[in-house]
């Protein structure tokens, strides 16, 4: 393997080498994932690791595949060793802002059925308040998205804008569905209590706050190296 030139390579780069043989891996989505599953490739060919990988979206898989890493999906392999994703933001407490890849809903089902979770990320994700560098992905169905917006914005005391296209129509994730990026005024003070509350919505089908599903973060340096933090 060449040597890592940014952080996010690194990040991925590192994350290839906890990969063992026989593992039943998560494929997260994102440009640091796509460090990650080069690395991966490059192993299974050099060293004949023997994985499958459940992907997180229809570009992980189309990705992976393209590369040569065998692809299964969760009705196949219900329960998984290991997954490597992304993060737009990480906590001290290892809480984390997802989903600026549209992929949270996906992401989420495939984190809580691995055993461990290891997050990778490139430099400036680490923030002391969740919400205050990105903002919150909601999926929600389409059907009265707009009385769906309105319940976010209240309960979430927050202001709610439909992700769009370049083509300004609104995105629509792998399962058909659209995402509001939520803006907080002061970030999220209770992630815990503002994920139960924007749960509840009818109408949202997932909440771009994963709690306790990190087990590592991995961040990778200018210099090429990365760090590991164990929860
Ligand atoms: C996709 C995600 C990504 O993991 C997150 O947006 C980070 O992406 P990148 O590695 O490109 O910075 O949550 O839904």
């Amino acid at each position: 393997m060449v040597e890592a030139t940014s952080p996010k390579q690194a990040a991925g780069y590192a994350a290839a080498k906890l990969v063992k043989t026989g593992m039943k891996l998560g494929l997260g989505t994102g440009t640091t994932v796509a460090f990650f599953l080069q690395a991966l490739a490059e192993r299974i060919k050099q060293e004949g690791l023997e994985v499958v990988g459940v992907a997180t979206s229809v570009q992980t898989a189309e990705l992976a595949r393209t590369l040569g890493i065998p692809i299964s999906d969760l009705d196949h392999y219900p329960a998984l060793d290991l997954v490597i994703d992304g993060a737009d933001e990480v906590d001290s407490k290892f809480r984390l802002i997802k989903g600026g890849g549209g992929a949270l809903l996906r992401e989420k089902i495939v984190a809580a059925a691995s055993a461990q979770v290891a997050i990778i990320i490139g430099s400036g994700k680490r923030v002391a308040r969740l919400g205050t560098t990105f903002l919150l992905p909601v999926e929600v169905i389409p059907f009265g998205h707009v009385t769906t917006r309105e319940s976010v914005a209240k309960i979430g005391n927050c202001t709610p804008y439909i992700r769009t296209t370049e083509e300004g129509e609104p995105f629509v994730t792998d399962n058909g569905n659209y995402i509001f990026d939520c803006r907080f005024a002061d970030g999220i003070a209770n992630p815990e209590q503002l994920h139960a509350d924007l749960s509840q919505i009818p109408g949202v089908a997932e909440v771009g706050l994963f709690l306790n599903l990190c087990d590592m973060v991995i961040e990778g340096q200018d210099d090429g190296q990365a760090v590991t933090l164990i929860r």
